[in-house]
């Protein structure tokens, strides 16, 4: 069961948000001030996790536990990606581990940091001596402003193989402490996001109680970053002939001027056009007979993944 005070705040962090956006809607803000939730394009959900186990002191975690006492190892399978954590890698304060689920799709408003961010993968926790094999996969870490929750599915519990689903959050998220930044179009990165254990003896056993986790530190389920990529917004400046100049003021944040781009739409990869990005113009050459229609679209080239334009007139 998820601790009532932090539901409690999960909760008011919610109502102010909306209470934000009613004042804002009535005082006649633009549009772009209350962003709407856009889907999820891409970026990565990271988990890392201390390596340390010092027996009977602070320096405790859950992969200093499978890795020390347990003797045991923590792997990535795919998609997700990250080192194997065995008995013989380094360990300490210091010795930092991390696991990355790559973003398939969600939907995410990044004005408000609400949304749904669904991402690929399993994290294993084996040893053989204790016998367990706990697994994390395909986590879906939903956001509220400065709180949020992490669900995944997988096995575990006291036997350390019985499944456990994502209906229920695995671990309550705290981002008091995150730092928010825009790393590129339509791109955020919230780092420092501390886990609480929300649900016990699901993915790990009674061992560890309800809110576990930042009472250690470093704490004992290590800390989350999440990248997440969403469409940017733009708009037809001026289209004469085959010529068409996109606006959109994030494409600012492109390091490479002049940077050579195509255009298609949103759900194929033929090409529709060619073009340029200097500041915050898209200078397009469409192909012969197309004009450019407000709509969805993917610019390739300039960022990987493409990057996705909601084009409106
Ligand atoms: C042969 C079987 C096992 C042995 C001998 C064993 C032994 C231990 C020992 C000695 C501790 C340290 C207790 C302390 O520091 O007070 C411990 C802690 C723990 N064990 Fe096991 N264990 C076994 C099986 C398991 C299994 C099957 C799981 C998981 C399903 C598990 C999960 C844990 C956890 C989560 C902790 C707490 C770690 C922490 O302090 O962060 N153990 N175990």
């Amino acid at each position: 069961m998820p601790s009532t005070s932090l539901l409690r705040r999960a909760r008011s962090a919610r109502l102010a948000l909306c209470a934000t956006a009613v004042a804002a809607a009535a005082a006649g803000t633009a549009p772009a001030a209350l962003a709407a939730p856009a889907q999820v394009t891409g970026g990565d959900v990271d988990w890392s996790q201390v390596n340390a186990y010092a027996m009977g002191g602070a320096a405790r975690t859950w992969l200093g536990y499978v890795t020390t006492l347990a003797q045991g190892t923590a792997a990535a399978t795919a998609p997700a990606t990250g080192a194997e954590v065995t008995p013989s890698s380094p360990k300490g304060a210091e010795a930092v581990y991390t696991f990355a689920f790559p973003v398939e799709g969600g939907s995410y408003d990044r004005a408000a940091r609400t949304g749904t961010i669904r991402a690929k993968g399993t994290v294993t926790f084996t040893s053989a001596l204790h016998r367990f094999a706990i697994t994390v996969t395909d986590p879906v870490v939903t956001l509220s402003g400065a709180t949020g929750t992490l669900a995944a599915s997988g096995q575990g519990g006291a036997s350390g193989q019985t499944p456990y689903s994502a209906d229920q959050p695995l671990f309550t998220l705290d981002l008091s402490n995150a730092t928010v930044t825009t790393v590129g179009p339509g791109t955020q990165r919230i780092t420092g996001i501390a886990p609480a254990l929300a649900t016990a003896n699901t993915a790990f056993p009674a061992n560890y109680q309800v809110g576990a986790g930042p009472d250690r530190t470093p704490n004992t389920f290590g800390t989350f970053e999440v990248t997440v990529s969403t469409a940017i917004d733009g708009s037809i400046r001026t289209q004469r002939k085959r010529r068409a100049v996109v606006v959109s003021p994030e494409l600012r944040l492109l390091k490479a001027r002049g940077a050579r781009v195509s255009l298609s739409t949103a759900s194929s990869r033929a090409r529709i056009a060619r073009g340029t990005i200097s500041g915050r113009r898209l200078t397009l050459t469409l192909k012969k007979g197309r004009t450019l229609k407000p709509g969805t679209y993917r610019i390739w080239g300039a960022t990987n993944p493409p990057l996705t334009i909601e084009i409106s007139r």
